[in-house]
């Protein structure tokens, strides 16, 4: 680990006091783990530096093999894993009966329904009596996050949203995952940066953007599923 740049090192020391202080201020607080990369760095600092963050996953249904081997993973590795969030079975099963299982494809429209359903849904359940959340989020994802702060006002769901990494990089998320031998998404070996559902998700080609096989068949500006609506609000940090 003393193998990391400084500047790397003092990136992760500012993340830990993010991290202590939301811990501290903002409890009861809620780190929304997907198990992407950005994640499990998230997840090897909170477990075994800021421990009292709890940690769930909104486990849609339709996670890649991978991430159920990666939560599987975790819990050896840590002795810890999220708590689980599915989402409701009836609101589930008449979707599904009406507009098919792979909906998602036809529209814009339908594809965001499923995602009200399986992740913005439960996701509502797991923030309730919160004060705040911690995301994985980053400014350079995409279009969508080049505003990010450290730390803003959550209007869409009423706390605040802490994103410790916002100002790292992609490197520096590898650099820290090789240098702790943090365990991670094989996927990300098969050329997918950003991992989300499997029938969602497809791997992306040299000098693609890292978000290029999220939802692929849709325009950049509309490739959010609702987790993360932009509020003006931002707080900094
Ligand atoms: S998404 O909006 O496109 O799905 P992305 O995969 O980039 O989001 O992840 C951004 C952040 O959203 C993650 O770092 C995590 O905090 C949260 N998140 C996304 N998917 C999940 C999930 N299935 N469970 C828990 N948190 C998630
Ligand atoms: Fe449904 Fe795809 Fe959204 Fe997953 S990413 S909830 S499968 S539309």
């Amino acid at each position: 680990m003393s193998t990391l740049p400084q500047a790397l090192q003092d990136r992760i020391a500012h993340t830990l006091e993010v991290l202590r202080r939301a811990a501290g201020e903002d409890a009861p607080v809620a780190f929304a783990n997907s198990l992407g990369a950005e994640d499990m760095v998230l997840t090897d600092l909170i477990y075994r530096h800021v421990p009292d963050v709890e940690d769930f996953t909104l486990d849609t249904g339709r996670l890649p093999a991978e991430t159920y081997d990666l939560l599987e993973d975790v819990r050896v590795r840590y002795g810890r894993a999220p708590r689980i969030y599915f989402p409701r079975a009836e609101t589930l099963e008449e979707y599904i009966s009406s507009h098919g299982p792979n909906a998602f494809y036809n529209s814009v429209e339908l594809r965001k329904s499923c995602c009200a359903i399986r992740k913005i849904e439960p996701l509502r359940r797991a923030l309730r009596g919160r004060k705040a959340w911690v995301t994985g989020l980053r400014r350079e994802q995409s279009v969508t996050r080049h505003e990010l702060a450290v730390r803003e006002w959550d209007e869409g769901n009423g706390l605040f949203k802490i994103n410790p990494l916002a100002d790292w990089s992609e490197a520096d998320v590898w650099a820290y995952i090789r240098a702790h031998e943090v365990p991670y998404n094989k996927l990300h070996d098969k050329h997918y940066p950003s991992i989300g559902c499997a029938p969602c998700t497809r791997a992306v080609t040299q000098g693609e953007d890292v978000r290029a096989g999220r939802w692929w068949w849709e325009l950049p500006e509309s490739k959010e599923c609702g987790l993360h609506i932009r509020s003006a609000a931002g707080a900094g940090a």
